[in-house]
């Protein structure tokens, strides 16, 4: 049945489902989304038709697109007794435990009225947690800084509509400028799906349980936390800053290969691509375009990430284990030129990654389903009796 987890002994730490989502060739550097290519829909399309795709099977016609975004961004606020519900937090708390937090409170606000049974109340779980991610996470960054949250507006788009929740004030509205806000829309389309990566495999097994969709959202949201995985674009500014000049990138090379020091190259390798991560070259290009229209396109930063990438590209060690740049590479670069704080870079590959979530969630959860239950390969005591 489509997403019952088998496990395969030979791999030791996989588990695999069938889906119809996602199709990745990690030596190739192909990466597909119903069939179509991820630079194409980064190019071609707009977010939210890239979550249309990932949730109906097919990229929406003028009709259906006009329909879906009145929906989506017809819901984009919160309950109000949500804003109380920040207030628990400490201001210092890394927006990620918010985001854990809050995704799983919409359980208790919206949960209650929904029969995931029904195809008609899968869809609404779908439509409100693509609406109200952007705004949770623009109320995550507000509270941080001890700033009112800002509502959202209708009026702009996807990405528009999440930088002016971060960024305008009741005092000045942020000027949303049509490059950033379509770098924006970019970025979440970079991060919209990714097969069964360690976050989508959390929210099915979640899923498998039939538990409900804001409960296995936000834990996928709390595996992506990891710096392995999401964390990793917060991992790679704080590694760039760490080298602060193209003259220390050797002794951080040296570290990378150094089997004794836990430090890698964040932002390189990958457990499936064994090649270029097709988002990275997308990435790039939008970091180039972002910069170039903030005027920083000599940011030091970006010198030593082209800096390492050539080397990734050239050192024997990195080139026998095929550790190229992955998605999370110079997405915080680009994130640090828009003014969004490092803490936040994560924060915002959830609110990209939520459509392929829930687009997963829902074809598990459409058919028949048994709940997931990975098999172990016990090492530990044989039987024994106890004799006090
Ligand atoms: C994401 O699954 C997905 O699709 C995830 C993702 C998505 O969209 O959902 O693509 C998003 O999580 C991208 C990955 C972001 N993480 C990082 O950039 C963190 C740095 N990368 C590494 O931690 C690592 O490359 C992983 C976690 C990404 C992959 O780990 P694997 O598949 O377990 O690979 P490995 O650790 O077995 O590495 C193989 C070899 C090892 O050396 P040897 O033991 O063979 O001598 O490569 C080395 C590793 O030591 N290696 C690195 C390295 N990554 C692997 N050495 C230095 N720096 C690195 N970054």
């Amino acid at each position: 049945a489509k997403g019952y987890f088998t496990y395969d002994p030979g791999f030791m730490s996989t588990a695999s489902c069938e889906s119809e989502i996602t199709y990745i060739d990690g030596d190739k550097g192909i990466l597909l989304h119903r069939g179509y290519p991820i630079d194409q829909l980064a190019e071609q399309c707009d977010y939210l038709e890239v979550c249309y795709l990932l949730l109906h099977g097919e990229i929406p016609t003028a009709p259906e697109k006009a329909k879906f975004q009145k929906i989506v961004m017809h819901h984009t606020m919160v309950h109000e007794q949500l804003h109380e519900f920040f207030q628990a937090f400490r201001r210092d708390s890394h927006p990620m435990a918010i985001m854990v937090g809050v995704v799983g409170a919409l359980s208790a606000f919206y949960h209650d009225s929904l029969d995931i049974s029904d195809e008609r109340h899968r869809e609404v779980a779908a439509h409100r947690l693509i609406s109200k991610m952007p705004t949770l996470a623009a109320m995550a960054y507000k509270y941080s800084i001890g700033q009112p949250f800002i509502y959202p507006r209708n009026d702009l788009s996807y990405g528009g509509n999440f930088l002016h929740m971060m960024f305008s004030t009741p005092c000045e509205p942020y000027v949303v400028s049509p490059t950033l806000a379509r770098a924006m829309d970019k970025i979440f389309i970079l991060h919209a799906d990714h097969e069964q990566n360690a976050s989508t495999s959390t929210v099915r097994l979640a899923g498998s349980s039939g538990a409900n969709p804001f409960a296995c959202i936000a834990s996928g949201i709390a595996a992506l936390w990891g710096p392995a995985h999401g964390g990793a674009n917060e991992a790679v500014l704080t590694m760039l800053e760490e080298i602060g000049d193209e003259s220390n990138i050797d002794d951080f090379i040296k570290r990378a290969k150094d089997k004794d020091d836990p430090f890698r190259l964040m932002g390189f390798g990958h457990r499936v691509y064994k090649n270029y991560d097709p988002r990275a070259t997308v990435m790039k290009q939008a970091c180039d375009e972002v910069l170039a229209e903030l005027g920083i396109a000599d940011d030091p930063l970006l010198k030593i990430a082209a800096r390492l990438e050539q080397i990734a590209l050239e050192d024997p060690y990195f080139v026998e284990r095929k550790l190229y740049p992955n998605v999370d590479f110079y997405s915080g670069i680009i994130f640090k030129a828009m003014g969004i704080p490092t803490e936040m870079f994560t924060v915002l590959f959830a609110v990209g990654r939520t459509p392929g979530w829930i687009a997963h969630w829902k074809e598990m959860v459409s058919g028949p389903y048994r709940i997931g239950r990975p098999r172990q390969l016990y090492t530990g005591k044989v039987a024994r009796n106890l004799k006090k």
